[in-house]
């Protein structure tokens, strides 16, 4: 029987999610990596507890986080039958659907027939009646975005989510489709692309738009996978990430001009005694634009450590400028 911690709340802080009434943890857990079939179960269910003994309050999953496809949603059902069911209402759980899960025409992209089997399956696999948000998880050319958004409204309708978000739009996607929300009268509660020092693309009008909109934003990746934890310096560590499952985490990411930088960084870091991957987690969370930034872990302790940055001093703006000079 898990007994969460009791001062749990007074750890964390929480902001708004756009114009919303919802408020999110400014770290959120993602599942993407460490819930599949090559973590042990008794290590994700240490990270699910610790996180939420840190108030964090977010889990964030998708249909195909594994490996293999589903496995992240099936481990999490377990994890709920034996720790969350008690705290169903103290969790605001996401799941989503848009990139390749099931064979054939029906199991991929934006169309009407793929979103809503794909929640049902969800449903089922985390043993939820609902989830709390549902995503779009990438734009599909091909669908009309009418029709995609029309599959998030009637879920929302049907009671199988409570909100909706997109995930992956570029900022003209992410117009077409508020519009579109907005006319059917359910809104769009969230974005979530990726973001780091390493990658500022939404900077380039994405953020403006969510700022405009009044659309919250979670980031994705904000350690760019661990490399902004400074680990890759001196070579690949043997319990990283890069050497267990380098999927999406090539050693050809570690270029000069990246690791130069990486090295840049971690001395603005040091000169305010703090870890790299705290200043980078810090930096993206510093405009309240975003929202949330989604962290993953490889066992408990680091996100222990990673809430840490929440008694950190804020960025000055003259480090926010050194940190600029270095990523240009
Ligand atoms: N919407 C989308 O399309 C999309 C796509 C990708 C991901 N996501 C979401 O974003 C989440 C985050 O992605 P990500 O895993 O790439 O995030 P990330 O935060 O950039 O990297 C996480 C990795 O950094 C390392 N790390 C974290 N904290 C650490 C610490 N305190 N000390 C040392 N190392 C630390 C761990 O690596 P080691 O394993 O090396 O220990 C961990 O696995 C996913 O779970 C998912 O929810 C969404």
């Amino acid at each position: 029987m898990f007994t969460p911690a009791e001062n749990r709340y007074e750890q964390m802080t929480y902001r708004r999610c756009g114009n919303s009434g919802v408020k999110l943890p400014v770290l959120s857990l993602g599942l993407w990596h460490n819930f599949g079939n090559i973590t042990p179960y008794a290590t994700q269910q240490a990270l699910l507890r610790t996180a939420f003994d840190c108030g964090i309050t977010h889990f964030d999953l998708a249909n195909n986080y594994g490996p293999p496809y589903g496995e992240a949603e099936r481990n999490f059902g377990r994890l709920m039958d034996e720790d969350w069911r008690p705290h169903r209402d103290e969790l605001f759980l996401s799941t989503k659907a848009g990139y390749d899960m099931w064979p054939g025409p029906y199991g991929n992209w934006g169309s009407r027939k793929y979103l809503i089997s794909s929640i049902d399956q969800s449903l089922k696999r985390m043993r939820v009646d609902y989830v709390d948000l549902f995503y779009h998880h990438r734009p599909d050319p091909d669908t009309p975005v009418e029709e995609t958004v029309g599959a998030l409204d009637q879920i929302v309708r049907s009671g199988k989510a409570l909100y909706v978000g997109l995930s992956n739009y570029g900022p003209e996607q992410t117009e077409a489709a508020l519009r579109e929300f907005r006319r059917l009268g359910t809104p769009c509660l969230i974005h979530q692309p990726r973001y780091s020092m390493l990658d500022r693309h939404i900077e380039n009008g994405l953020t403006s738009v969510l700022r405009k909109e009044r659309v919250g934003c979670i980031v994705f990746q904000p350690l760019a996978g661990g490399m902004l934890t400074g680990k890759y310096l001196e070579g690949i560590p043997s319990d990283s990430r890069m050497a267990r499952d380098n999927r999406f985490l090539k050693p050809s990411s570690l270029t000069d001009d990246t690791v130069n930088k990486v090295r840049a960084l971690k001395e603005i870091a040091d000169a305010r005694g703090q870890k790299l991957h705290h200043l980078a987690l810090q930096w993206v969370l510093r405009d309240e634009v975003i929202t949330s930034a989604l962290i993953v872990a490889s066992r408990p302790e680091q996100i222990t450590d990673n809430v840490q940055i929440l008694s950190a001093p804020p960025l000055t703006d003259e480090e926010i400028r050194r940190i600029n000079e270095v990523l240009s």
